[in-house]
């Protein structure tokens, strides 16, 4: 099936494809569209142009066509113990009709924009279904985000709507989501153009109250979304037309809104859950990733509807309220297919395997991972202790921008190696360049690269298609490129050594160095700050930044605490450095270019320099090393 994908991807996506339901059938002399060389004029990419669909329809009117009406599309398990619930395909597709036809009533038009800001409960994949099944764009921002950071994405999306909850508890914490609403449209100012604000009460979070709520923008979901009707016209869109954006962070600049469109991301999306995850109709499958992040788009929403299957939606946290709970689940539910990232594999292997033992685990037989490298004591712990040593473990290699896997074991179908994503997803021509943008043959290292289009890869950047291919495409003409490093062994496997850029991936959330050092310096008393990632055992990798404060004022801890909050406030409690080094001044070549290698090096005490001779100032290395421990 590769060698056919690779040869004739026309042939094979379109036969693919037409499992689906197309209310326009495609182009045939247009199937596969593509140019990634910006000396060839602009960069871009369609699939099945000409064609029309609507992707909520292949979730869910097409299931219950096939009389799947009555099978779970979703099973919800919340924060406690004993709140769950089961939502057929049927009852999923009464919801979202009802939501389709609130937004309509008040206005949305196919290719507006939405914002999602909810916690992990059955509302919010239904929000990002209601969208689509509108022709409207979904931009669902991952509810750890802060205020400033909504605002940004409110503004930069030109959004009129948001979608939210009041509250969530997660393990024992209780996040007030919709004062974060409200501090972001009032941080949006001008720049915000919200007219409506849409809340889902959970009250198992905090008591229902309407103190803050603002006549004619604000509503309760179940006051109005619950009285609109359950059917609901299907808006049939363009294979090419946007379904959603969801921001990204770069090593420059702010985050970017990658745009994804409908045939291709659904095609696909469908294609990698059959394959990767062997999913069937029925099978229940628990991403456990949060729909705030691509991998909760493809594999906890579009993915498992397009196959019928039944998606687990969690929306407490792992640890809570002891580190077996992800095996309960698995028992209480009989979860088939299980996939996560290796930051939780690490945190949950240090408590040790009785957690694990306590449940049987019997109905797993197949586990995933995603987000970042592996490693392989990681590995074969998930596969040993977790899987019982009798269930394959595909580690998928991808990106928000890719919308679904690329690289990756089809389990079962060849031999796995720990800690290598394997071989390329049907459609997929990895290349391995070097620093010149040269391809390198057989076993290699370099940069990973793309060098052909698949069907759900992102066709733009909101709102600044330049940036789009300044971003991917400018650095090798003729080339996707991954921001990635990687190998690749003499049997044809990939193995990610991670990112080649100024990102850092931190429990598998990205962020970007600039965006951390960006909100250090909005401390009024911080003038300049550099942010590496450094090794970190269980995330990763971890933030060590460093920083340089006014001249004259005192280092102390309180600054440094107030630093730490600085970045939790601007971006989110995820991005907080886990060291502040106080740098009186900073590594600069003789034009003023910060030495990153160098600040690594000083970071994970490795003294052995290397080259320093670019350095303006050799006595500045010096004094970092002697305030590390400061
Ligand atoms: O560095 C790679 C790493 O995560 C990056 C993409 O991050 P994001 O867009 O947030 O999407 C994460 C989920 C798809 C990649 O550039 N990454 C992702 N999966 C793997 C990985 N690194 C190694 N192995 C993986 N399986």
């Amino acid at each position: 099936m590769y060698k056919e994908s690779i040869t004739d991807p026309s042939a094979f996506w379109s036969a693919i494809a037409s499992e689906f339901y197309w209310k326009k059938e495609w182009d045939p002399a247009n199937i596969v569209q593509g140019n990634f060389d910006t000396t060839k004029g602009p960069i871009s990419t369609s699939f099945f142009s000409g064609a029309q669909t609507n992707i909520a329809w292949n979730c869910l009117d097409a299931q219950i066509s096939k009389g799947r009406g009555d099978t779970a599309a979703f099973v919800w398990e919340g924060n406690g113990l004993d709140e769950n619930k089961t939502m057929s395909y049927s009852e999923v597709c009464s919801e979202v009709n009802k939501l389709a036809n609130w937004l309509r009533n008040i206005g949305v038009k196919k290719g507006d924009r939405v914002i999602i800001y909810m916690p992990m409960i059955p509302e919010l994949p239904i929000s990002m279904l209601a969208c689509a099944r509108i022709g409207a764009v979904h931009g669902v921002v991952f509810a750890g985000f802060s205020a400033e950071s909504l605002a940004q994405r409110i503004i930069d999306s030109e959004a009129k709507i948001i979608l939210t909850c009041n509250a969530v508890l997660r393990g024992t914490k209780l996040l007030d989501l919709k004062s974060i609403v409200d501090s972001a449209i009032g941080l949006g100012g001008d720049g915000c153009r919200i007219t409506h604000c849409l809340c889902v009460a959970n009250e198992r979070a905090v008591p229902f109250s309407e103190s803050n709520f603002i006549l004619e923008r604000d509503f309760w979901w179940k006051e109005t979304v619950e009285k609109m009707s359950s059917t609901c016209e299907t808006e049939w869109v363009d294979a090419e037309d946007a379904l959603f954006m969801l921001y990204t962070s770069g090593s420059t600049g702010k985050p970017k809104g990658v745009v994804h469109t409908t045939g291709g991301y659904m095609v696909y999306a469908a294609t990698t859950t059959k394959y990767v995850f062997d999913l069937k109709p029925g099978d229940l499958f628990w991403c456990t990733a949060d729909c705030g992040w691509i991998t909760g788009h493809t594999y906890v929403t579009y993915g498992p509807l397009l196959n019928g299957a039944t998606s687990l939606v969690f929306e407490g946290v792992p640890n809570y309220p002891d580190p077996g709970r992800c095996w309960e689940i698995v028992d209480k539910f009989g979860v088939q297919v299980f996939y996560t990232a290796p930051t939780l594999i690490r945190s949950l292997q240090r408590e040790g395997d009785d957690y694990v033992k306590k449940y049987s685990r019997s109905s797993l037989r197949l586990l995933g991972t995603v987000g970042e490298p592996i490693n392989p004591e990681a590995w074969k712990w998930y596969h040993k202790v977790v899987g019982n040593g009798k269930c394959p473990i595909v580690d998928t290699w991808w990106q928000t921008e890719t919308g679904g896997h690329l690289i990756t074991p089809l389990p079962a179908a060849f031999p796995s190696k720990p800690g290598s994503a394997a071989l390329p997803f049907f459609g997929v021509e990895p290349v391995i360049l070097n620093e010149q943008g040269k391809e390198l043959l057989g076993e290699c290292e370099g940069l990973l690269c793309i060098k052909s289009p698949w069907p759900s890869m992102m066709r733009t950047i909101y709102g600044d298609h330049p940036r789009y291919e300044t971003a991917y495409f400018k650095p090798f003409p003729g080339y996707y490129f991954t921001g990635d490093g990687a190998r690749r062994d003499k049997d044809g496997y990939y193995w990610i050594t991670g990112r080649v850029d100024d990102v850092i991936n931190v429990s598998g959330h990205r962020i970007g160095s600039a965006e951390v050092e960006s909100a250090l310096v909005s401390h009024s008393l911080c003038t300049e700050a550099a942010v590496v990632g450094i090794e970190h055992a269980i995330k990763g990798q971890g933030i060590y930044a460093y920083v340089t404060i006014l001249d004259g004022v005192e280092y102390t801890m309180e600054l440094k605490k107030e630093l730490i909050a600085c970045v939790r406030s601007t971006i989110g409690p995820f991005a907080a450095p886990d060291t502040i080094h106080w740098a009186p001044s900073l590594p600069k070549t003789r034009s003023g270019k910060i030495l990153r290698r160098i600040l690594r090096k000083i970071a994970c005490k490795d003294d052995s320099l290397g080259d320093i001779s670019t350095l303006a100032d050799k006595g500045v290395v010096e004094e970092l090393v002697r305030l590390r421990d400061v």
